[in-house]
């Protein structure tokens, strides 16, 4: 009897072994993996909207952002506006008239077209199991390689391996504690779908060295982060130099968006047309000097929300320096180019209605006053390729127009 038993306790043990078995196998079959992926990056909806392009946008209570999956904001108390503007503080009644009188509200992004989020609620794009797929590899996702334009020491070995190509405006040599710029929007054409194009002003803290701090916002085009050739505001960050922090948008947890409007990664609409209408997004960066964080606000009045003092090492104390303007992947080998389009696809001469600007591009100075920049410089690596033309008048105030076509008959 006892061996018997003892043999049927065995056998129980031996099956629960083989279950236990099967189901680690299955925790760790790719599906499951992905699943686990998608359900740490999209959190629960009060509402789902579906954009026209197919993006599904979760309205996700405030409190339940990605952004409180990161250890150190566990007992993070929310800031729901920020202490300092250097516009003047945010005034929330100006704001709700100005976009509540005539019932209807300026369209920024094409989901808009199909309904709203409510109050305490933001709007976060899903992650879906083709995004993943699409990534070479999926603890990568949303990481994707990256660079800052090093205007003080260029790297011609770059060129020669095919990388990134950049058409920028820059200051450097003070404190800096913000920057802002309306940009003009356009959707370049992407020669392979593992390469990028796109516009961005860049905070920047630190040397170019293995620490580089780095706040990031702007438009891209990017097949392979999206899955399609959508123009999309986005956000990026790094506290070193894009190694094992920082990613896009919201794709790891850093920045607390506040807004209830804008959707980071969501499509921009409407897109300018080649000697038709032109369209340009504002966006605005500062440090609160109070609280330490980093606020974005885009267009005039929606402040998106903020990223963390604590998140960077440079960048907690201020910015050394600033650049705005565009940057192409170039994955054509031996010195060869892209036909990846940079801006408007057009050379900064065409000028306006043709060539892609930056216009009113100001610093945020070490009184937190914003201030046209100081001894600003250009730079590109290859101007037959893509090139940037700085100008300064009235109404544009500091500005300049970049891009290019990249391969042509001066750029092989
Ligand atoms: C959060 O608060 C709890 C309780 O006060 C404390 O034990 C914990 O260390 C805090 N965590 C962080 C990341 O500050
Ligand atoms: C994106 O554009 C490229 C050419 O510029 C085209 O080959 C590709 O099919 C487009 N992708 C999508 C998803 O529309």
């Amino acid at each position: 009897m006892a061996a018997a038993r003892g043999g049927l306790a065995r056998l129980l043990a031996a099956a629960a072994v083989c279950v236990l078995w099967a189901a680690a196998a299955e925790a760790r079959s790719p599906a499951a993996r992905v699943h686990r992926h998608l359900k740490r990056l999209n959190k629960p909806a009060v509402k789902s909207i579906e954009s026209p392009d197919w993006d599904i946008i979760d309205c996700v209570h405030i409190s339940h952002q990605p952004a409180f999956d990161h250890p150190l904001l566990k007992n993070h108390t929310l800031q729901l506006r920020p202490a300092f503007h250097p516009e003047g503080l945010y005034d929330d009644t100006k704001s709700s008239l100005a976009s509540g009188e005539a019932g209807e509200k300026p369209m920024l992004q094409l989901w808009h077209q199909n309904g709203r989020c409510q109050e305490g609620t933001v709007p976060i794009r899903r992650t879906k199991k083709d995004d993943l797929l699409r990534a070479s590899s999926m603890r990568r996702y949303g990481r994707k390689q990256h660079t800052t334009p090093n205007p003080l020491s260029v790297d011609l070995s770059m060129l020669n391996e095919g990388g990134h190509q950049h058409a920028i405006a820059y200051v450097e040599g003070e404190k800096y504690y913000g920057a802002r710029a309306t940009i003009n929007v356009w959707e370049p054409k992407i020669q392979q779908p593992n390469e990028f194009s796109l516009s961005q002003l860049w905070i920047l803290g630190g040397s170019f060295g293995a620490d580089l701090n780095s706040i990031e916002a702007g438009w891209q085009v990017s097949p392979d982060l999206y899955g399609d050739n959508n123009t999309r505001l986005f956000t990026y960050w790094t506290s070193d130099a894009y190694q094992a922090t920082g990613c896009y948008n919201i794709l790891c947890s850093g920045f607390i968006q506040i807004n209830s409007e804008i959707a980071m990664g969501a499509s921009i609409f409407p897109i300018s047309n080649l000697a038709g209408s032109q369209y340009d997004i504002s966006i605005l960066i500062w440090k609160d000097p109070k609280e330490g964080n980093w606020w974005m606000q885009f267009g005039k009045e929606y402040v998106l929300g903020y990223w963390p003092s604590f998140l960077f090492s440079y960048l907690a104390d201020s910015a050394s320096m600033i650049e705005w303007g565009g940057e192409v992947v170039n994955s054509e080998p031996n010195g060869a180019h892209t036909s990846t389009q940079m801006g408007s696809g057009r050379f900064p001469e065409e000028g306006f209605g043709k060539a892609s600007y930056f216009k009113n591009i100001q610093v945020v100075d070490s009184t937190n006053q914003l201030k046209a920049p100081k001894g600003v410089g250009t730079f590109t690596e290859q101007s037959n390729c893509y090139d940037v033309q700085d100008g300064n008048n009235g109404d544009w105030g500091t500005y300049f127009y970049y891009g290019g076509p990249g391969k042509n008959s001066n750029c092989p």
